[in-house]
C-alpha cells in the first residue's frame, strides 16, 4: 500500500466507525516546539528521569524538580497548537463517540479546542498539595507563568505544592484509567506521536485490538507496537492529519 492509498484508507475507516478513540504522545507537539523525551532531541538524553520525574525525586530536591517544571512550563507557553491539535480538535466537536486519551501534559489539545480530552498523564497546569492537606481539593489549575515562587507553595497550609502530573511509578488515577479503558472499547483506535513504550498507556492499543477495534498507528518512526497495528502511517502527524481530514472533506 503506498502512502496515500493508507490515508484514503485510514479516511474511509473514519467514516465508517462509530466509537472512534484517538492516543496521543510527544510527537503530536513537536511541531508546535514542545520537545519529545525519546529520540535525538529528546528530553531524556539531557535530563535524569529518575532524577526529575518520580516521587523521590522530588522528596530529595523538590527545588530541583520544580525548576525544571518551571522551565517546561515557560516554553509550552510560548508554544501554539499545530495542525495535528487543530485537526483532532475538529474531528472530536464533528463525529460522536470521539475520545482523545493524552499521554501529553503540555494542553495543547485543550487550547485547540478539543472536547472530551482524557489526560492520562495529568497536567503540567495543575498543581497538588504535597502534604495532601485537609483543607486542599485533589489538584486545582494554576497556569501562573513565571511561578511566584519555587516551589509554589499551597494556599490552604503553605506547605509545598507539587505537578500535577503522573510521575514514574506513580499509578494512573483509577477514574481516568477506567475511562481510558471504556474507550479502547471502539470501532477505531488511532495512535499519534508516542514511542508506545511507556506502560499502561501503550497498552491500551492492544486492548482496543483485542476488542475488535481497527489499529492505526501515526508516527514517522517505526515503535514496538507498529508490528501489530492493522495500519502504519510512517509520516509527521502534522502531515497526515490535515491530509486526511481533507479527505474527509470531498465527497
Ligand atoms: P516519546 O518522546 O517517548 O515519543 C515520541 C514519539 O513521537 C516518538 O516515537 C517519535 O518518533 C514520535 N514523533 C516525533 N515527531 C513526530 C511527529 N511530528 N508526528 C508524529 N510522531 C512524531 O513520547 P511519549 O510516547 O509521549 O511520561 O512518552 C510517553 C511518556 O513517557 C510521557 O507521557 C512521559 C514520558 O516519560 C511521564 O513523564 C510519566
Amino acid at each position: 500500500m503506498n502512502s496515500g492509498e493508507r490515508l484514503s484508507e485510514l479516511a474511509e475507516r473514519i467514516r465508517s466507525s462509530s466509537r472512534i478513540t484517538v492516543l496521543t504522545g510527544a510527537g503530536v507537539s513537536a511541531a508546535s516546539g514542545v520537545p519529545t523525551f525519546r529520540g535525538r532531541e529528546g528530553l531524556w538524553n539531557n535530563f535524569s528521569a529518575e532524577q526529575l520525574a518520580t516521587a523521590e525525586a522530588f522528596r530529595r530536591d523538590p527545588k530541583l524538580v520544580w525548576e525544571w517544571y518551571s522551565w517546561r512550563r515557560e516554553l509550552i507557553s510560548r508554544c501554539q497548537p499545530n495542525a495535528a491539535h487543530l485537526v483532532l480538535a475538529a474531528w472530536s466537536r464533528r463525529f460522536t463517540g470521539f475520545t482523545l486519551i493524552t499521554q501529553n501534559v503540555d494542553g495543547l489539545h485543550e487550547r485547540a479546542g478539543t472536547q472530551y480530552v482524557i489526560r492520562f498523564h495529568g497536567s503540567i497546569w495543575e498543581v497538588s498539595c504535597w502534604n495532601r492537606c485537609a483543607s486542599s481539593p485533589p489538584r486545582w489549575w494554576d497556569d501562573s507563568v513565571p511561578l511566584p515562587s519555587i516551589p509554589p507553595l499551597c494556599p490552604h497550609c503553605g506547605g509545598i505544592t507539587r505537578p500535577g502530573v503522573v510521575w514514574f511509578g506513580e499509578n494512573i488515577d483509577p477514574s481516568i484509567a477506567d475511562r481510558s479503558l471504556k474507550a479502547a472499547r471502539c470501532d477505531l483506535f488511532l495512535t499519534v506521536g508516542t514511542s508506545a513504550l511507556v506502560y499502561p498507556a501503550a497498552g491500551l492499543t492492544f486492548d482496543a485490538k483485542t476488542q475488535g477495534a481497527f489499529t492505526v498507528e501515526i508516527n514517522p518512526e517505526a515503535t514496538p507496537a507498529s508490528g501489530s497495528v492493522d495500519l502504519a502511517i510512517q509520516e509527521p502527524a502534522e502531515a497526515v492529519l490535515p491530509k486526511v481530514d481533507a479527505l474527509l472533506r470531498e465527497k
